[in-house]
């Protein structure tokens, strides 16, 4: 059963710029994980200053083994306070197991 692991991750407005830009020069290493199965950077549209940084691992173990990884120290390094996109204690990660999952269907693609 896949496992979705949420960091959520409060960037005041005034840090929101660099922050993007941070994501933009990320490690990439992550996709070469064992037991990747997806990422996205989700930017709050709304109401909220959260940023939602989306994970979906083909286990715990696997998601586990990232964040104990030299990779993931790698991809968190750097910047120093000035870059850093928020307080720690802004960061909460969330954790689901995927019951239910749909994309569109592959003979729908060509109909109107
Ligand atoms: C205080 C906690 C965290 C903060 C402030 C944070 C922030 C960041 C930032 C700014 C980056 C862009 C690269 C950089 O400039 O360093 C990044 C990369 C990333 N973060 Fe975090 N992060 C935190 C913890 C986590 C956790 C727990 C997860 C697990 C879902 C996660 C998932 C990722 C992923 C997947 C990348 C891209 C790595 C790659 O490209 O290989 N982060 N994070």
């Amino acid at each position: 059963m896949s496992v979705v692991k949420i960091n959520a991750i409060t960037v005041p407005p005034d840090k929101q710029e660099r922050f993007e830009e941070r994501f933009r020069g990320r490690a990439g290493a992550v996709e070469q994980t064992p037991g990747f199965e997806w990422f996205e950077l989700l930017r709050p549209t709304e109401g909220t200053d959260q940023y939602l940084v989306y994970t979906r691992w083909s286990s715990e173990e696997a998601y586990e083994a990232w964040q104990s990884s030299q990779d993931f120290d790698r991809a968190h390094d750097g910047g120093g306070d000035t870059l850093a996109p928020a307080a720690a204690h802004s960061a909460h990660l969330w954790s689901y197991q995927v019951l239910e999952s749909a994309g569109p269907r592959a003979n729908q693609e060509n109909q109107v």
